[in-house]
């Protein structure tokens, strides 16, 4: 059978490790494909730097080169980023391509539209690579845990965020300096707000909750909360209390709608997703026939991404002859079949918290504390008192509390911030059980 040709947009670090895997795995990759999947041309930025990775590849400057080539049948657009990149995917599904992207932004705010084009046009669009790098988790997702109702799903999708947080537990370090460390490592970008502010990983959680729940992808609705606000103290209370703080991204169905949230999220210890440490990543979905199941690996890096777009590649290469509509549809359930199901305001979502707050060391401070959380109806699960610090007349005061609702604790908060007794703000991290049941 004649080679399927495919056309790179970036030959960066993924499309580096795409070529070098492709090379280096040619006759595997051909086997299980059934034909030779050959790359026949690259758009770059920089001729001269990515000379030497290309060898006898032909490169361009110009990515219309590649999208416009009537001989490439599958457009790999690893170039990042809302534009140019949606216009070359667009142009390259007009243009009756397949397209293989690595790109989270991209398919988080313009999912809904590029998938209207590709349906349209009878073209595949696949993305394994744009959530959690090498881990097949959109496949796991829409393919192996098909028989199932998701019930809901938690990630560590962001590894600079984990990364650090595992850092600061590690080495008691600061935030603030553990972030200079991360940038040095290249982990994080210079600009790392996408990463520590949580925007990257809830671009992620958009698209798994899309293929989780087969709703439309709703990025705007996503609660985004990140970690740069955490102190050391609070990961270590955490941990005497017998929890890890995460940057969890967290998709529930609940009963009124879909809570769709990332933030920071103590969870017990023992749990196995709680000691993914380091830049690493994991996703665990409770499915109701399956119950928990739980993924990990490397979620970023040349090849471990590479692994993710070479699939792809190969399962657009074996669907390339299948009528559109037996395909494996793009969000896991058929085009007509989308939910309206809401996206619940944070104000409605239900978690149990972790409370810090600094109190002077007199009598009647914790019945008044107290008073407070019960009037809203919330119960505490725990509570610790630290002694003050030589010479301070502040304590800190650590709560726990059972499952409320978001808006209940919001308010509590609020009257406890404004008692003469409680100095400063309340620092609030939620807490999930993640629990099988
Ligand atoms: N910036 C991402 C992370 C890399 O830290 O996980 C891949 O999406």
């Amino acid at each position: 059978m004649k080679p399927i040709n495919v056309g790179l947009l970036g030959l960066g670090t993924v499309g580096g490790g795409t070529l070098t895997v492709l090379r280096r795995n040619a006759e595997e990759i051909t086997r299980r494909a059934g034909r030779e999947i050959r790359v026949l041309r690259a758009a770059v930025r920089n001729l001269d730097k990515a000379k030497a990775l290309a060898g006898d590849l032909p490169l361009t400057t110009n990515s219309f080169d590649v999208v416009d080539d009537p001989d490439i049948d599958i457009v790999v657009e690893l170039i990042g980023g809302l534009e140019p990149a949606r216009e070359l995917v667009m142009q390259a599904i007009n243009n009756g391509k397949h397209v293989v992207t690595a790109n989270k932004h991209l398919v988080a705010k313009h999912g809904n539209e590029i998938f209207a084009a590709a349906q349209a046009k009878g073209v595949m669009v696949a993305f394994e690579a744009a959530v959690a790098g090498g881990i097949p988790i959109i496949k796991a997702l829409r393919e192996g845990l098909t028989a199932n109702r998701i019930e809901w799903l938690a990630g560590i999708i962001n590894g600079t965020s984990n990364f650090i947080l595992t850092e600061m537990r590690d080495k008691g370090a600061a935030f603030g300096d553990v972030l200079k460390e991360a940038q040095r490592l290249g982990y994080a970008e210079a600009d790392p707000t996408f990463d520590i502010e949580g925007i990257d990983a809830a671009h992620k959680l958009t698209i798994l909750s899309a293929i989780a729940f087969g709703i439309p992808m709703q990025f705007d609705r996503a609660y985004t909360e990140g970690i740069s606000k955490l102190t050391r103290e609070d990961v270590q209370y955490a941990e005497e209390l017998g929890y890890r703080i995460k940057l969890l991204g967290i998709a529930r169905r609940a009963e009124n709608g879909i809570e769709l949230r990332v933030h920071p999220t103590l969870i017990p210890e023992r749990r196995l997703i709680a000691n993914v440490d380091g830049a690493m990543n994991a996703v665990l979905v409770k499915g109701d026939a399956v119950g928990p199941t739980l993924y990990y690996g490397a979620g970023a890096g040349a090849e471990p991404t590479a692994s993710a777009v070479v699939a792809d590649l190969v399962d657009v290469t074996r669907l390339h002859t299948a009528d559109p509509h037996h395909r494996v549809p793009h969000l896991a359930f058929q085009p007509d079949q989308l939910a309206d199901t809401p996206i619940l305001p944070m104000d409605e979502v239900r978690t149990a918290y972790y409370l810090r707050l600094r109190a002077f060391d007199r009598p009647g401070v914790l019945a008044d504390i107290t008073r407070i959380l019960a009037d809203s109806n919330i119960s505490i699960d725990a509570m610790v008192q630290k002694e003050p610090a030589e010479g301070e007349e502040q304590v800190s005061i650590i709560l726990l509390t059972h499952i409320t609702v978001e808006k209940n604790i919001n308010a509590a908060i609020a009257k406890i911030e404004a008692l003469d007794t409680v100095a400063g703000k309340v620092m609030r991290i939620r807490l999930e059980e993640l629990a099988a049941r």
